[in-house]
């Protein structure tokens, strides 16, 4: 297996031992930096950052120059051409045919895949709105790694911004596929979403149990605890656990505390303000002394601001400017592996948990369409030529899952094209949760999210298309 001419756009797209890989080969280059300046000579990099980032362009950057190579950089969406309305797809083209490797930041989720499917070159996807930000997760996992030498079986604690935090997103799954068990300590309002979770269980196996039901004094003892994951293999299946014993499991020690930042700049206007109101709890000397964090590694992707204390600073346990000192060694790695400079052993056989699902696909030119309003896929500038195309990742209730942004839904009306082919008399709709719902094949299935989607393209209601609330 070789990792050249390969993108980057989800945790999903490195195996295990492809980590490894990177790991092994982020070793070998970290103990000798300025050594590596012909492993990429005569390459370029092109760093497209549509989003502020001090930490991740410049890291990829200086990796780059550190290799050999050569970078052409946009560090403002407003100086290239997306700014005049130019799609991501036109543009990842035109850069693919300048650069060898292109580096993507930006505000649509999805945007990573849609410059990875048309650049013809290595795409990394350096973070795109609250979806992913893949590489983040490698330094944070190298960082483990180097500081416990597994991460198998680690409790890793997850605080802060579970909702819009794209750096929770990629290490939740990354943790899963590692066999690391998770406790989800969300500011109240920002939990992980449901789509993540649903695709945590299904595809990377273990359980995930909420703890709303949890005595509130046991609750602010311990941390604001909201869920936990518990690997399958897991000895101690937690979450079978009454919340005694969890607190005594809990003393046994968290093996990482990883804090973040409230994204503001992804809040719904509704959420504005969540932090200011108190509600965001900070991660301070105080809190550390608890027992369960004698041991702990505190992390965060940075940059922070009030959720982290500097008075932790100089703490031994603080590990995040070692995480983005790391940054550099990750990506010289990574980069020289998709470049094809470097090769390393990567067996076929592998210890990860995640279980390849093939998904039956839903595509068709009209009708449905993703609901996130950050999805790539419905903006106007690339509704021109990507057509909405989902997986069908549950048949009941009926739930689609974006290729792009992996958001899941559940859409209100169904029909068949077979049913209705030739017979206008039969172009009927009903409503998702009557009998037909799961009797129509895939290849057959037409969705609607709306009564007008669907009689805007001909249908009518059948006896069965009165939606339940
Ligand atoms: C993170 C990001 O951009 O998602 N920063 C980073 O790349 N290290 C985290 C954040 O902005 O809070």
């Amino acid at each position: 297996m070789s990792l050249a001419n390969r993108s980057l756009v989800t945790v999903d797209d490195l195996s295990n031992e492809e980590v490894e890989a990177v790991f092994s080969l982020a070793d070998e280059m970290s103990e000798a930096m300025d050594k590596q300046s012909n492993v990429c000579q005569g390459k370029v990099m092109a760093t497209l950052f549509a989003e502020p980032s001090t930490r991740t362009r410049l890291s990829f950057e200086a990796a780059m120059h550190r290799l050999g190579g050569s970078v052409i950089s946009v560090a403002e969406a407003k100086t290239s051409s997306l700014a005049k309305g130019e799609s991501l797809a036109d543009m990842a083209r035109v850069v693919g045919s300048y650069a060898d490797i292109i580096v993507i930041r930006h505000p649509w989720e999805g945007a990573a895949k849609v410059v990875a499917d048309y650049a013809g070159v290595p795409v990394i996807n350096g973070g795109d709105g609250g979806h992913q930000h893949p590489t983040q997760t490698l330094c944070d996992l190298y960082t483990i790694k180097k500081e416990r030498q597994t991460i198998k079986g680690l409790k890793i604690a997850l605080w802060g911004d579970l909702k819009y935090g794209r750096t929770i997103h990629s290490l939740i799954f990354a943790l899963a596929k590692f066999g690391a068990n998770i406790l989800f300590c969300p500011s109240p309002g920002l939990e992980v979403p449901e789509h993540v979770l649903e695709k945590l269980v299904t595809e990377y196996g273990g359980e995930v149990e909420k703890y709303e039901a949890q005595d509130q004094k046991a609750k602010d003892r311990l941390f604001p605890l909201d869920a936990i994951y518990t690997t399958p293999d897991s000895p101690h299946q937690l979450a079978m656990m009454p919340d005694v014993n969890l607190e005594v499991e809990l003393k046994t020690g968290i093996d990482a505390l990883y804090v973040t930042r409230p994204q503001k700049e992804r809040f719904a206007a509704t959420e504005e303000g969540q932090e200011l109101k108190g509600k965001f709890p900070v991660v301070d000397k105080k809190l550390l002394k608890g027992k369960p964090f004698r041991k702990t590694l505190v992390m965060h992707p940075l940059p922070r601001v009030d959720e982290l204390a500097y008075e932790l600073d100089a703490d031994p346990r603080s590990m995040y400017f070692k995480q983005a000192a790391r940054g550099v060694p990750v990506r010289m790695a990574l980069v020289a592996l998709l470049l094809g400079t470097k090769e390393v052993p990567i067996s076929r056989e592998g210890d990860s948990l995640v279980q390849q699902v093939d998904y039956p696909i839903y595509k068709r030119d009209f009708g449905v369409r993703c609901p996130n309003p950050r999805c790539v896929s419905i903006q106007e500038s690339e509704i021109r030529y990507l057509k909405p195309e989902f997986k069908i990742v549950n048949r009941k209730p009926l739930t689609l899952r974006c290729i792009y942004c992996e958001h899941g839904f559940e859409p209100k009306y169904i029909a068949s094209s077979d049913w209705h082919e030739g017979r206008l008399v039969n172009k009927k709709y009903h409503s998702v949760d009557s009998h037909w719902a799961r009797q129509i094949k895939p290849e057959n299935l037409i969705v609607f999210n709306s009564e007008s989607e669907a009689e805007a393209r001909g249908f009518k209601p059948s006896r069965y298309a009165r939606a339940r609330s």
